[in-house]
């Protein structure tokens, strides 16, 4: 993995511990890495109005998009690992948000340490829906 990606996934991490998760208890970082090399952060945001919670991923994709940012490479998101090992992977809510800017991003899902398993938006939306459609 290169040492952008490297850096990603210690963003993605560090964004974890600032999780407002108190009803689910379920904390998640992401960080996104845009072509520019920089790189933007968000954590859940939970609510006890639940439909009110929000994503990580879709946190940090508006930090991006509101600090300028339109190009981007890839995104990590860090969880706790479930009860086979894996990492939690992106709602479909924030995949489709994410491809609003493509569906080329790389997307490493891992745990709280050990190496991202590693993927891509395409394969994870696959037939997405995009502004083409809207003609
Ligand atoms: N969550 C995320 O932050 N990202 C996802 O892609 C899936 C779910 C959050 C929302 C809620 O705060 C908690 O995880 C449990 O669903």
């Amino acid at each position: 993995m290169d040492a952008q990606l490297d850096a990603l996934l210690d963003a993605a991490r560090r964004a974890r511990a600032q999780a407002y998760a108190p009803y689910s208890r379920y904390q998640v970082g992401a960080a996104i890495l845009a072509e520019d090399g920089r790189i933007f952060q968000g954590a859940n945001m939970e609510n006890s109005a639940y439909p009110t919670c929000l994503c990580a991923e879709h946190n940090a994709l508006g930090t991006a998009v509101s600090s300028g940012a339109r190009r981007f490479r890839a995104v990590a998101v860090v969880t706790e690992l479930d009860a086979h090992g894996r990492p939690g992977s992106p709602c479909g809510q924030c995949r489709q948000a994410l491809s609003e800017f493509g569906l080329d991003w790389v997307v490493l899902l891992a745990g709280p340490s050990g190496p991202p398993v590693r993927t891509t938006l395409r394969e994870l939306l696959p037939h997405a829906f995009s502004g083409e459609q809207l003609g």
